[in-house]
């Protein structure tokens, strides 16, 4: 139904309903056998599917039927979730593929076309037919080295539909999808040559046709030019869109919500959605200089489609649709993998108080950074991220092309295994830092020798940038060559035993399953934009719509933690709201740490301004890794309510945020274990604060409580609350 109450009708003025009552075949006749047992499991490259516990059921009954169907004929099967509430019906119309999604028996996508248009070679989009379908499930549960929850449970149903060209070069293909309870995903697997070989893509023509005139929050792509993830979020009716990045959060007029992104992004190019239809987007590829998306050879496989679906904005995190999409870690022992909060030298380079390069107040000294790292050491944290350590500062290396950063030389006044060494015996570590303004040939050239450098010295931890709208060769941020080029410096970081933060990322697929040592990512616009940002920095709703966007996606290297709202610190005036600041009041920057979900979790002011400031004890106790997440409240663009157990503790800590209005929680305390007693150590907005004028009042308090408590949770413009609740003493 539309907003209007009348059921949408397709341009050839067959209602979908219409469309879909015209399956030749009962799906019933196609359902899997008992539940599965658990064991098994494929490699990563079975185009068959990845992980997990199996049974496939080769549906004679269909294929009996679709044998003998003439070739205009509907030609249909279903897939529903193992609740029965996301149905996927898939099938031939006029020699076009398509398949549909309803929830609850409603229509949520209208059917929406597959195919791939090539260059040298005919498109695949017509004179299709399904020549065979077969089922498969799971249901597994296995547990995460780190992440928002401990334990995460794929069960899924799968519907494997196999489709030929029925022309020349007759080329074949299969499309599988999974239902899952909280959403759908679905990708296309050429298993041998199959009439493919070598090939261009040009287009994935994936479309995603909505019933409804859904509400979208956004960022443009402006495919495929400059595809910047750090916007500013916009919010309208899906109608109004251009082209978009992922994920893509839309809520339906009936309350359904819907997230549209990509899981297990390999070997292809990153996919934006172009509107081309009232309400229909389509796929569309982050492209080499030359204007190809993908080149490829059968076999191969897409990423997964995925369509993350729930009743509530709250029922979208924690959001672990895409790790059930990936392949299990290849990284056996990962105990060297450890969730860390870390400090470094960085916002003085942002609010000038320090520069990159070498000069009178170059950040990366020995001294300085040995300051950072008895910091770090006294308080907690687990490293010292160190930038402008490296030689290639001193050019105009922002956005010019010029850069050329040696990975493995350092400025003479920093001493690299020095303070290597001075970590490690204070029980941390020292965070490298690479880099490369999208020179991405020249840090290839030096990815070994650079991660070899750092496993030598001791350094456990990498921060790699690619500051710049293409690469060095012209290709896209999000094409295949950068998927290639993150895939990379994940493998080899490994096997040096390091763990990466990538800023200026490729989207996150959901590697972290494979890949645990990818720890965190920017892809966003983080807390850098409150020391610059052209519009006066981010905005107060803005985490309020990262939390329901870019964070469903996995975590976020936002670097929380500013206590000098004002930015006194360079000029000894505070700057006037107007001025890039961040726009939230000290106790919001406190709960972001629970709110933004990150296991490398930034204290990312200088330490002179922590010095004295009893809030920064939130800081110090404040977990990063987690066994249950729960969203208590939350609407968005408007507020958040999270709590968080902490991972192998009796503690809890809650996070709340509120855009420019003031808003008042009751937040009931029923997630606690029964029959014991904690204290809620509470950091809330102070008399009078608000982000405008008064952003540093916090008031700290105690109050004992139970499972059967209600905290109040008073926020001010722009605010929020940051609490942790621990077993009494
Ligand atoms: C952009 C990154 O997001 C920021 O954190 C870093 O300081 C600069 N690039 C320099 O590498
Ligand atoms: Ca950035």
């Amino acid at each position: 139904m539309n907003r209007n109450g009348k059921l949408s009708v397709r341009e050839d003025g067959r209602t979908p309903a219409a469309w879909l009552r015209g399956s030749a075949i009962d799906p019933s006749a196609c359902r899997p056998p008992s539940p599965p047992k658990s064991g098994g499991g494929r490699p990563q490259d079975d185009v068959r599917g990845i992980g997990g516990t199996k049974r496939t059921l080769v549906c004679v009954a269909i294929l009996t039927a679709l044998a003998v169907a003439p070739a205009a004929a509907q030609q249909e099967a279903r897939v529903a979730s193992p609740d029965g509430r996301n149905v996927v019906t898939v099938g031939v119309r006029d020699g076009g593929l398509y398949y549909s999604v309803d929830r609850d028996g409603k229509h949520l996508l209208l059917p929406s076309r597959l195919g791939f248009v090539f260059r040298g070679a005919d498109s695949l989009r017509s004179a299709l037919r399904v020549t065979g379908v077969s089922r498969d499930s799971a249901d597994e549960t296995w547990t995460q080295p780190w992440g928002e929850v401990a334990r995460v449970r794929d069960h899924h149903r799968e519907l494997r539909v196999r489709v030929a060209e029925g022309r020349a070069p007759g080329r074949r293909f299969a499309v599988v999808f999974r239902a899952f309870d909280d959403g759908v995903g679905f990708r296309y697997e050429v298993s041998d040559s199959a009439g493919f070989g070598d090939f261009e893509m040009m287009e994935e023509l994936t479309e995603f046709t909505f019933a409804d005139n859904a509400r979208a929050w956004w960022i443009p792509s402006t495919c495929c030019d400059p595809d910047r993830q750090e916007r500013l979020y916009s919010s309208s009716p899906l109608s109004r869109l251009d082209s978009v990045q992922t994920p893509l959060t839309l809520q339906t007029s009936t309350g359904v919500q819907v997230v549209i992104h990509e899981a297990n992004l390999v070997d292809y190019a990153g996919m934006y959605l172009a509107r081309t239809g009232n309400r229909t987007l389509q796929s569309t590829l982050a492209r080499w200089a030359d204007g190809v998306a993908v080149r490829g050879r059968a076999p191969f496989v897409t990423p997964w489609r995925t369509l993350q679906i729930a009743d509530r904005p709250e029922d979208l995190a924690p959001s672990v649709l895409t790790l059930k999409l990936n392949p299990p870690s290849r990284i056996a022992d990962t105990r060297w993998i450890t969730p860390m909060k870390y400090n470094g030298i960085w916002w003085g380079m942002h609010i000038n108080t320090m520069t990159w390069g070498s000069g009178p107040i170059h950040g990366a000294t020995t001294a300085n950074t040995r300051r950072y790292l008895d910091f770090a050491a006294a308080n907690g944290l687990g490293g010292t991220l160190v930038e402008g350590w490296n030689l290639g500062w001193d050019v105009d290396w922002f956005n010019t092309g010029k850069a050329n950063f040696s990975f493995t030389q350092p400025y003479p006044d920093f001493d690299l295994p020095g303070l290597a060494a001075y970590a490690r015996q204070k029980g941390i570590t020292l965070i490298g830092h690479h880099e490369t303004a999208s020179n991405v040939t020249g840090y290839e050239r030096q990815l070994d020798s650079a991660m070899a450098l750092y496993q030598r010295v001791g350094v456990r931890a990498v921060k790699t940038g690619y500051v710049g709208d293409f690469t060095d060769q012209g290709h896209s941020h999000q094409g295949q060559y950068m998927v290639r080029h993150h895939r990379r410096v994940i493998e080899t970081a490994a096997r040096y035993g390091i763990m990466v933060d990538v800023h200026e990322p490729i989207k996150d697929t959901g590697e972290r399953r494979t890949w645990p040592n990818l720890l965190a990512r920017e892809g966003a616009r983080g807390q850098e934009y409150n020391a610059w940002g052209g519009e006066g920095g981010n905005p107060p709703e803005h985490e309020t719509i990262l939390f329901f966007t870019r964070m469903l996606t996995g975590p976020m290297d936002f670097t929380p933690g500013i206590f000098d709202l004002l930015i006194r610190r360079p000029t000894g005036r505070p700057r006037a709201p107007e001025d890039a600041r961040p726009r939230t009041t000290l106790a919001k920057q406190l709960a972001l740490y629970v709110v933004l979900y990150s296991p490398f979790q930034m204290a990312a002011d200088l330490p002179e301004n922590y010095a004295g400031q009893p809030a920064f004890q939130f800081i110090r106790d404040v977990a990063v890794d987690w066994d249950t997440t729960r969203v208590i409240q939350g609407r968005i663009g408007d507020y958040v309510v999270v709590a968080r157990k902490q991972k192998g503790a009796d503690s809890w800590f809650i996070g709340a945020i509120t855009d420019e209005e003031a808003r008042t929680f009751e937040v009931p305390l029923g997630f606690l274990a029964p029959g014991h007693r904690y204290v809620a150590e509470i950091y809330a907005d102070g008399p009078g604060a608000n982000w405008r004028d008064n952003p540093l009042p916090v008031a700290i308090s105690r109050q004992n409580v139970t499972s059967a408590s209600r905290l109040t949770l008073r926020l001010a413009p722009g605010g929020g609350q940051a609490i942790r609740i621990r077993p009494a003493r």
